[in-house]
């Protein structure tokens, strides 16, 4: 048996390829990829789902959470992935998924996270500060934005002469890329043991 997994996306959806590569490969064997998700019609992710087959959809606001939850129940999904999902789900959303909704970040939870902190405002601010290490994080969400318990963390250097997009770059490929699609296959082999 399989965990069935719908992954939300906004943009450009490297973190969604990183999951349906590894899925590809064999290495996610109690995962199943059902349902891709955008809050944004002209996210480029969505044509990363149709080129993989996944099933995937748009969910606007106003309504968004309405139309995912109906779209959520239909597919029978198990686990929520937010992979560079740039919107903020209700409190009255996320209790309905108590430890089935997780997160990547691009930084080291506590540091430079929460509300206003998404995407390359994230990489900026560790630049301003001068962190000399930074990485990512993926966590259970609960209704605390970035504020649930952690899966795991990698660190990765921040080097002379960054710019946000850079160590952005470096971050995706050394931890995101790493981190997200092995977190998925370990919370959807738990969740495959707990329904045995
Ligand atoms: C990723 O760096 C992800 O960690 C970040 O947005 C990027 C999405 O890239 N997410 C957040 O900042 C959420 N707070 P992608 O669309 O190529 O996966």
């Amino acid at each position: 048996m399989k965990a069935r997994v719908a992954v939300l996306v906004s943009g450009g959806g490297t973190n969604l390829q990183a999951i349906l590569d590894e899925s590809q490969r064999g290495n996610m064997p109690h995962a199943d990829i059902a349902l891709v998700v955008s809050n944004r019609a002209d996210a480029y992710a969505l044509e990363r789902a149709k080129a993989a087959g996944v099933k995937s959809m748009v969910c606007l606001r106003p309504g968004l959470e309405k139309k995912l939850l109906e779209a959520l129940k239909e597919n029978r999904i198990d686990l929520i992935v937010l992979a560079g999902f740039m919107t903020i789900l209700s409190e009255n959303f996320v209790k309905q998924y108590p430890e089935r909704i997780i997160n990547v970040h691009p930084a080291l939870i506590p540091s430079f996270c929460g509300k206003g902190y998404y995407g390359l405002k994230v990489h900026e601010a560790a630049l301003a500060y001068g962190v000399k290490v930074s990485g990512a994080t993926v966590h259970f969400v609960n209704e605390v934005p970035d504020g649930g318990r952690i899966i795991a963390q990698k660190a990765v250097d921040v080097l002379d002469g960054d710019t946000p997009e850079t160590l952005q770059r470096r971050i995706m490929e050394q931890a995101e890329w790493v981190l997200l699609p092995r977190a998925v296959e370990q919370v959807c082999k738990q969740i495959v043991e707990e329904e045995k």
